[in-house]
């Protein structure tokens, strides 16, 4: 029986879904999976594992620096096998460069990094897809990690080789990292709309909302996540230069299925969707 563990990072609940997937699924093969959450503070669990899973929602066609940062605070690994689960918004190939950094971070601490499972979940931040489309995406991901979860139980590497253009894509997409903390001094919440749940200084993920004398103050340490402004249950944040792509508000994933495809990237979605969907069978029961 393999005993393993799954970091993820998720902050919309995207990535959480699929990491959950993997642990009923891996469950069922009889394997021992925990689920930890990354945080800015997090480090390792004391325990030997036989494999360890991360999970990550790509942010500008790269790991996020989140995740990263946990990757570094490893303890050294001999040489344990690393799989990762991604979910990203879009399925274009500029995204299969976002794992290199974090590759080159694990085997630096001593870990492989053999396999990497890449889910079309619905955007956080860009534009909103339909309902249908995000219940869509979510059965395909439920139809394909049971066969998924096997083959890394047992081994299989599957890393795809990163074309140039996401190499470079991913390069230039660094700049994003110190744009998020400058653009997150600029977000602002509205006096007319909020209704102080607390919601967003509560969650967000690296603790950069304050409420202080009646005020939100945003410090300088955003990573853009989306949370915030995606879970705020009156959209009362705007999200500075930012603003014109947000998305507010959850997704229906139960939702009647959208086989309607966006007109954005529309070939990569048509592949992606047509490609062995109900190959491995769905998972048993119900997984939110
Ligand atoms: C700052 C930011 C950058 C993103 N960059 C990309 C990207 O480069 N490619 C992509 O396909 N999706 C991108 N997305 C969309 C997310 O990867 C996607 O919605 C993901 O499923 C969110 O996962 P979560 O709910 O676990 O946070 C981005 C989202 C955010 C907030």
């Amino acid at each position: 029986m393999q005993n393993m563990i799954i970091y993820y990072f998720s902050a919309t609940g995207n990535t959480l879904k699929l990491a959950k997937l993997y642990k009923q699924a891996m469950e069922a093969e009889g394997a021992t999976v925990t689920l930890s959450e990354i945080t800015p503070n997090s480090v390792s669990e004391n325990t030997k594992f036989d494999k360890i899973g991360i999970a990550y929602p790509v942010h500008g066609f790269r790991t996020p620096e989140i995740v990263t940062d946990f990757a570094k605070r490893l303890p050294e690994g001999g040489n344990t096998p690393v799989f990762t689960i991604k979910t990203s918004g879009e399925p274009l190939r500029l995204n299969d460069g976002s794992y290199a950094e974090l590759k080159k971070i694990l085997s630096k601490r001593g870990y492989d990094l053999f396999a990497e499972y890449h889910y079309v979940m619905p955007y956080n931040m860009v534009f909103r897809h339909t309902d249908g489309m995000a219940a869509r995406m979510f059965n395909t991901a439920k139809a394909r990690v049971p066969a998924h979860a096997k083959a890394v139980l047992e081994g299989r590497g599957n890393l795809v080789k990163i074309p140039l253009s996401a190499r470079i894509m991913s390069g230039i997409c660094l700049i994003e990292r110190p744009g998020m903390r400058l653009n997150g001094m600029l977000y602002r919440v509205s006096k007319k709309k909020c209704v102080e749940c607390m919601a967003c200084v509560n969650n967000c993920p690296v603790g950069n909302i304050r409420f202080e004398n009646g005020k939100f103050r945003f410090g300088s340490g955003c990573i853009g996540c989306a949370r915030c402004a995606f879970n705020c249950p009156t959209n009362a944040i705007t999200t500075g230069l930012l603003n014109c792509i947000k998305v507010n508000g959850r997704y229906n994933f139960k939702a009647e299925e959208d086989t309607r495809i966006p007109r954005y990237c529309r070939r990569s979605y048509e592949k992606y969707f047509l490609k062995d969907k109900y190959e491995s069978g769905s998972l048993p029961g119900d997984v939110d």
